[in-house]
């Protein structure tokens, strides 16, 4: 039977002992990281929240206390009371490392058998196994560390916006469905059968509302729900640092912003970030980068070449331009040199991942050029790009030829992919800037229409609304996303507060009145009582503390998440329900279906 606490109070968290400590009675309790029995004297390692504490057990002194000590394992949960001692050899790794806890009782509060995965800083198991035991994954110091970290970014945001004047305000979590671009979780209604709430994908429209109803500054750290496929930074269940603000145009939305980070960074890690961050527009980050989270951390930027090769005898480059397209490079600096002719093969199958149809390039030599290319161009062509890309010795200059869009997205990808194989990224950099005056609308090429590129909310840019009618591609958005690092933190935008506008825009997305009336009728409704100019963001939480974390998956920084096909190995989530609660929600499954058709068969 395990002991109990009767009597026994703890005075200190293990790693929370101090000089002044030293020969008092402490009262220590946790679990034992690991036990060396050297016969005469037993040490634990004892392990809670707070770090690790050595305690010895000197067994000649007692024979009660030697009877309990050697029963110790890995993970017992036990209780001791002793006298600090100072260590005569003194262990300069440990925080701890200069005491010890002379041990004068024991108590075995809970045994535990051999954990499946090891309780130590570098683990080898396998994500998997981690996940399936997260509470024994949890107890490793370095998710420890995560978490709390998690905890005071989350505090500090509450602190920062309270300061500021935002009220938290929750909203909630069964609603009608918002539009984010993402699928929605449904959920059942007993009430109205063959009815659905959604999840919110997150609370746009509901802190609109807010606005609406004149609480002028609102933030909330909510709970966002998208059945999408998942990525290293992406859950199907995350959470934003939500944000609204009334009377504001883009540059305030931002300065506020700025500040955040500041102070998130400062007090959680004690990191002087300087403001104001820079800002590129969507066409200058999409030029220079491929991309509109681009990593600035490094150069490789891309080198638009098409006025050069437009008439040029490789055909792969002029019928690209003939077709609206572009033929663009980035200068490996010093790949040539570097990357044998498999390597250089590699990225060309690299850049297939991304729709290119192939990598030309041209390395450049001491004495000359090896290239595959070169062949069918003018010497003044090659001249040029050479001149255009900064070409020196060593270099390795590769291209693509494609639309626009394939283009920037293949050569974004291969930039990243050349620095990490260059290993040029400074891990200790934090370049943060927001990328702005993004377009209004993309193209669905599958449901041939246009859509919203942040959502349908987004107001226009006042100098782009006379292009709205004429040439949609071209208008732009005062939308702004705040990138750190190559990682899309966060991401907002000024909203239309006019119902007209707001239902020009629903028509050009393709919503009949109709449609845009059972959606969204409540908030074209509400725009009709008086509405005030208003703007926001929302950070992707997770993402904020992965990459203050400096891993580099959001797991690490979730305490239960779930796996890339949306489940929790933990608990077995999704799962089957009782009949009798699908038959209170009038609910039939695939699998009922299929026995109905084959009884219906036989
Ligand atoms: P958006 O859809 O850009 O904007 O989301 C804001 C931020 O949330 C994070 N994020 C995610 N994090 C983890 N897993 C996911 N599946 C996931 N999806 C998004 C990203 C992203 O930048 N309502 C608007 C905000 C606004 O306009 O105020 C919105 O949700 O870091
Ligand atoms: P090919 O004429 O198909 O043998 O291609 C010659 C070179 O051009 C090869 O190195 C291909 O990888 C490259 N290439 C093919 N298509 C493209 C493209 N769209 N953009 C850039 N390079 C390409």
């Amino acid at each position: 039977m395990a002991e109990t606490l009767s009597g026994m109070k703890r005075t200190h968290m293990c790693a929370e002992v101090n000089e002044n400590d030293v020969n008092t009675e402490v009262v220590v309790m946790g679990w034992v990281q690991k036990r060396r029995d050297l016969g005469k004297l037993i040490f634990i390692d004892l392990r809670d929240r707070s770090g690790i504490l050595q305690i010895v057990f000197n067994t000649e002194k007692n024979s009660e206390l030697l009877r309990k000590a050697v029963q110790l394992r890995s993970e017992f949960v036990v209780a001791v009371r002793g006298m600090l001692v100072n260590r005569s050899n003194v262990n300069p790794d440990m925080p701890t490392g200069q005491w010890e806890v002379l041990a004068d009782e024991l108590r075995i509060l809970s045994k535990a058998q051999t954990p499946p995965i090891l309780i130590e800083e570098e683990v080898d198991a396998n994500e998997a196994m981690r996940l399936k035991y997260r509470y024994l994954d949890l107890r490793r110091h370095k998710m420890q560390k995560n978490l709390i970290l998690r905890h005071k970014v989350a505090k500090t945001a509450r602190d920062y916006f309270d300061e500021n004047g935002f009220l938290e305000i929750e909203t909630p979590v069964l609603i009608k469905s918002t539009p984010e671009g993402a699928r929605d979780y449904l959920v059942p209604s007993r009430v109205h059968p063959g009815k659905f709430f959604a999840l919110p994908q997150s609370p746009q429209i509901l802190k609109q509302i807010l606005m609406v109803s004149g609480f002028d500054r609102y933030f909330q750290i909510a709970k966002c729900f998208r059945d999408e496929d998942l990525r290293a930074d992406r859950q199907p269940e995350f959470t934003q640092i939500d944000l609204e603000m009334s009377f504001v145009d883009v540059d305030d939305v931002i300065s506020i912003n700025e500040g955040f980070i500041r102070r998130v960074f400062h007090d959680v890690l004690g990191v002087d970030v300087s403001t104001p961050f820079p800002r590129l527009t969507y066409k200058e980050a999409m030029e220079r980068y491929g991309s509109d989270k681009p990593d600035t951390r490094f150069g490789l930027e891309l080198v638009d070449v098409s006025d050069i090769v437009k008439n040029s005898g490789f055909k792969v480059f002029s019928d690209a331009i003939a077709r609206g397209g572009s033929v663009r490079a980035i200068n490996a600096k010093g790949c040539g040199a570097e990357f044998s002719r498999k390597e250089i093969d590699s990225l060309g199958e690299y850049v297939k991942t991304y729709k290119a149809k192939g990598m030309a390039w041209v390395a450049v030599e001491e004495n000359g050029l090896r290239s595959s290319i070169t062949k069918f161009m003018s010497d003044d062509e090659i001249q040029g790009i050479l001149k255009r890309t900064e070409a020196e010795a060593g270099d390795l200059i590769c291209f693509i030829a494609d639309k626009n869009e394939i283009v920037y997205d293949a050569l974004g990808h291969l930039r990243l992919e050349v620095a990490r194989r260059l290993n040029i990224i400074d891990d200790d950099k934090l370049n943060f800037l927001w990328v702005t005056e993004f377009p209004m609308f993309e193209y669905n090429e599958e449901e041939n229409r246009w859509d919203a590129k942040h959502h349908p909310f987004t107001s226009p840019m006042d100098e782009d609304i006379c292009l709205l009618d004429s040439d949609p591609e071209k208008v732009r958005a005062k939308a702004y996303d705040i990138v750190l690092n190559g990682v899309e933190l966060g991401g907002g935008s000024i909203r239309i507060h006019d119902q007209d506008m707001q239902g020009k825009i629903f028509k050009l997305l393709g919503f009949t009145e109709e449609e845009a009336n059972s959606r969204f009728g409540f908030l074209l409704e509400a725009f009709r009582y008086g509405t005030p100019p208003h703007g926001g963001l929302a950070y992707g939480m997770d993402r904020l503390v992965m990459l203050m974390a400096k891993t580099t998956s959001i797991r690490d920084v979730i305490a239960f998440p779930k796996v890339q096909n949306s489940s929790c190995l933990m608990t077995g989530a999704p799962d089957v329900v009782d009949e009798k609660q699908l038959k209170e929600l009038k609910i039939t499954t695939v699998d009922q279906i299929g026995t109905q058709e084959r009884i219906n068969e036989e």
